[in-house]
């Protein structure tokens, strides 16, 4: 970023600090993905509250599931001549273009939750979790679960393209290697939606002589698994018994569904991508400060012995 560029806006953080008026220091916009789940209703709610917190300017848009619209809405922050752009990217490729222009522009771009395909001097940095690891930790707990035991396993995935959906694919299979009493025998994409996730499992417990031949199901989000808990109670099986449910985000939801029995695991991803993004950015425009190009954010398994009602009483009221 220019020097000059740099000076006005570490002024304007500078001022902010000095005031107590609620005065707006720098505009970032955020390019939303959509409202495809809990947890990511959980991360707009947080990111406003990040901003707010900092007294900064948070220009919203909301981009229906479509890079379209989310290349359409960086490449109006960019005419609006805003201060920074914070991107959830709905996919990983196709990005080249309008990182460029934001970079010629001499606007810094914040990657949040998701990565892209694209050369890493076209963002400033990357707040996600390690994608992989969370889909290997999955992994490494259902195959701890069913030792020696065979197990067919059905994978609903995450949004065809979309970063989470190739790294936690690849985590999982990662993490059961070497045992090959666990199978993957079926996978299809469930969008990170309830209702595409109970479709699928239908479809899949169909498919699987109504189920007596899966023995897990391993779903990217947990709105997904929730979806397949319900297609597996109205198949007349017993959901975290009969057919086992493993997945990632950790939402309030799937306490519940720990709590009754009906799901086993899941990694939890923290919503506050923003606090960090903000942070970094902060630094960068007060003193150049270039922050690594990954901010890992932390993965914790949960299972049905760590108290799953008290984490959804802990975690009901925090945005999803
Ligand atoms: O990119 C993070 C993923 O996107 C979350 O796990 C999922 O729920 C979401 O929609």
């Amino acid at each position: 970023m220019k020097l000059r560029r740099l000076a006005v806006l570490s002024a304007a953080f500078a001022t902010l600090a000095a005031t107590t008026v609620a005065a707006s220091a720098i505009t970032v916009g955020f390019s939303q993905i959509g409202s495809e789940s809990g947890w990511r209703a959980a991360e707009t709610t947080v990111t406003r509250q990040e901003a707010e917190k900092r007294g900064i300017d948070l220009k919203f848009a909301d981009a229906q599931q479509k890079q379209e619209n989310q290349i359409k809405a960086i490449r109006s922050f960019i005419a609006q001549g805003i201060d920074a752009i914070l991107v959830a990217p709905v996919v990983a490729t196709g990005w080249d273009a309008v990182l460029e222009e934001a970079k010629d522009a001499d606007i810094p771009v914040i990657l949040l939750d998701r990565t892209v395909d694209s050369d890493k001097s076209l963002y400033l940095t990357a707040v996600t979790s390690d994608l992989v690891h969370e889909g290997k930790v999955a992994g490494e707990w259902l195959a701890k679960d069913v030792g020696t035991n065979p197990c067919n396993v059905v994978e609903l995935q995450g949004t065809t393209g979309s970063s989470p959906a190739i790294d936690r694919k690849k985590g999982f299979e990662e993490g059961i290697a070497g045992h090959d009493n666990i199978k993957i025998t079926r996978s299809q994409t469930g969008d990170f939606t309830r209702t595409k996730g109970k479709e699928v499992m239908e479809s899949f417990l169909r498919a699987e002589d109504g189920g007596k031949n899966i023995c897990a199901v391993y779903a990217h989000n947990d709105d997904m698994a929730v979806g397949a808990i319900q297609a597996i109670k109205e198949a007349g099986l017993k959901p975290g018994t009969d057919i086992k449910v493993v997945s990632i985000d950790a939402v309030p939801d799937i306490f519940l569904a720990m709590e009754a029995g009906e799901a086993n695991a899941t990694v939890e991803l923290t919503p506050n991508m923003a606090g960090p993004a903000f942070d970094a950015l902060k630094a960068y425009l007060d003193s150049g400060t270039e922050p690594p190009k990954w901010i890992q954010t932390e993965s914790k398994l949960y299972t049905q012995s760590d108290d799953p009602k008290a984490v959804y009483e802990a975690k009901k009221d925090l945005g999803y």
